[in-house]
């Protein structure tokens, strides 16, 4: 496994195996890797003959008031499981050789950036826009893929890609789940015991969600059915719940007659947890 610390090291490697023909696939993380981030360079092998993963945790796309300076990093562990996963190169830079002195130019996808998530985090979906189109003009992949777990993030590069004519193509991986049904997450690590076992109530309220979504129920109470499972956990300060339209994610109301998405984030002290599921009306 090869480890490319610089742009030209990243660049020089697909250059050569671009030169035997081969499609090369990445998949971008912030590192402390799990097995939601191995689920993904799993898929991407199946699609792409060189497997690129990226381990960035990209400084734009953090507040101010954010968990940048903590976010966990284990550089030794996540190269040892690519290693073992079969990853042909790993692309690791520095914040200097990612953004350099005097960078102006951002990627903006102000619709999707300012709704949801978006609004809770301005500026966030801009540093995701901006890191992911370096990434890709230095890693210049066939394939990309993105979790479901981070459901606008994907559809926002879905739009960006379509956009700009961005010669990728996007591939989607469903969440990974811990036994429990808490999605799989770097900040999981920072909840303490008691929230932990809280934290059930995110996909607890998503499967209640679905059980009632078969009969076609109105979004509010739909809204109402998810918030009371959330209640259950006693620490849990729900930031949001929003149930979308799962391909545009613009708002409903009214009895639900396409297939959606229900999208929550709830902290526990200073952890922020998202988790989503599509539901379908039968
Ligand atoms: P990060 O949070 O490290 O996640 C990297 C990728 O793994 C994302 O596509 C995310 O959706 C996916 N992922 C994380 N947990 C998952 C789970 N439990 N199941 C399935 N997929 C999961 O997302 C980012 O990094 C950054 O925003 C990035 C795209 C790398 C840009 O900086």
């Amino acid at each position: 496994m090869k480890i490319c610390r610089t742009r030209a090291e990243m660049r020089e490697t697909v250059r050569e195996w671009k030169r035997d023909g081969v499609s090369v696939g990445l998949v971008p993380t912030m590192g402390y890797l799990h097995e939601g981030h191995l689920g993904l360079v799993r898929l991407v092998r199946e699609k792409a003959e060189r497997v690129v993963t990226s381990i960035f945790v990209n400084p734009t796309q953090f507040g101010p008031n954010e968990d940048l300076a903590t976010y966990p990093r284990d550089e030794a562990r996540d190269l040892a499981l690519l290693e073992a996963e079969g990853v042909d190169a790993v692309f690791v830079p520095s914040v200097e050789e990612m953004y350099g002195a005097g960078g102006d130019t951002y990627v903006e996808v102000p619709g999707l950036s300012g709704i949801l998530q978006g609004a809770l985090r301005p500026g966030h979906f801009r540093g995701v826009a901006t890191v992911v189109t370096k990434l890709f003009n230095i890693v210049t992949p066939d394939f990309a893929v993105f979790g479901e777990k981070d459901y606008q993030q994907i559809t926002l590069i879905r739009q960006m890609v379509r956009d700009l004519n961005m010669p990728v193509e996007i591939v989607a991986h469903p969440t990974v789940r811990e036994p429990d049904g808490l999605a799989m997450s770097s900040r999981n690590v920072r909840l303490s015991t008691e929230h932990r076992a809280e934290a059930i109530m995110l996909s607890r309220s998503l499967a209640r969600a679905e059980e009632l979504a078969a009969t076609g129920p109105d979004i509010a109470d739909l809204e109402a059915a998810i918030r009371d499972v959330l209640a259950k956990g006693p620490s849990a300060e729900v930031k949001s719940v929003d149930i979308r339209d799962a391909e545009t994610l613009a708002e409903l109301s009214g009895p639900l007659d396409r297939p959606a998405v229900v999208l929550l984030a709830v902290g526990f002290g200073p952890v922020l947890l998202i988790d989503q599921r599509v539901i379908t009306p039968h």
